[in-house]
């Protein structure tokens, strides 16, 4: 695994994006596998830059996100739908039609997930999967459980992840109990992982997830297998490793 130690978030999202870029520049054509929450958002941002000033050319990019809530719509400003419109879609010129997010409007939870792994495999697998890490250290929404699950699934958010992210939300009555997400299969055939952390809130998480035993009860910690994983992270999440 490689370490890169950032000084502060925006220098993380700063090297994060340079890698993500080295990807679109080494290949057009790549497959992104893209990740929501606060973590990637100064990532995206540092994205849309280098694509206004003409360094970047998203127009033969494929992009597959990691998970989405169950029954938001894209159209809900909560959705990860709306999410990433809002950061980065709506912002460069990738293709809309080529940006695959989980269908959280779709009620039947086997058949989102069937067509979801169905677009994965169709695509070719995912070049440079993007990830953030959960507090609990989940990677997109796959929660510690007793079992890694392999192929995109229905599941039942955590206590500590609803908490989480009812920031975002007007109470954590209004944070849906369910979310489709890409399983762990799918990221770990990424050809890349790449990470991004900040803020000491994550540390114990980073030191459990690449320090501890690989275990289901922390999601991120099979990561330790992957062949070529990169951990973007800032001084205050590596501060117990
Ligand atoms: C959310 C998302 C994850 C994200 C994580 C951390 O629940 N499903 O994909 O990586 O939690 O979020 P944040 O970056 O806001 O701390």
């Amino acid at each position: 695994m490689n370490i890169i130690r950032a000084k502060d978030y925006h220098d993380m999202s700063q090297k994060a994006a340079a890698v993500l870029a080295a990807q679109i520049i080494m290949k057009p054509d790549c497959v992104l596998g893209l990740a929501t929450g606060s973590s990637p958002v100064g990532t995206y941002a540092q994205l849309v830059a280098w694509y206004e000033n003409g360094a970047l050319d998203f127009s033969k990019v494929t992009s597959v996100n990691l998970d989405e809530y169950k029954g938001l719509s894209g159209d809900n400003d909560q959705s990860y739908r709306h999410f990433m419109d809002q950061h980065l879609f709506s912002k460069v010129n990738i293709d809309i039609q080529r940006t695959f997010v989980p269908d959280g409007t779709e009620a039947d939870s086997e058949k989102a997930c069937q067509i979801h792994e169905q677009t994965i495999a169709d695509v070719g697998g995912i070049d440079l999967q993007l990830l953030g890490l959960g507090h609990n250290g989940h990677i997109g929404f796959n929660e510690p459980a007793d079992t890694f699950t392999a192929e995109t699934h229905c599941v039942d958010l955590t206590e500590s992840t609803i908490q989480a992210n009812r920031r975002f939300f007007a109470s954590a009555d209004d944070v849906p109990r369910q979310a489709y997400t890409m399983g762990i299969r799918a990221i770990m055939q990424a050809r890349k992982v790449l990470l991004v952390v900040s803020g000491a809130d994550k540390a114990k998480a980073v030191k459990e997830a690449f320090f501890g035993p690989i275990t289901p009860q922390v999601p991120a910690s099979i990561l330790q297998l992957h062949k070529d994983v990169t951990l973007v992270a800032d001084e205050a999440a590596l501060s117990m490793i």
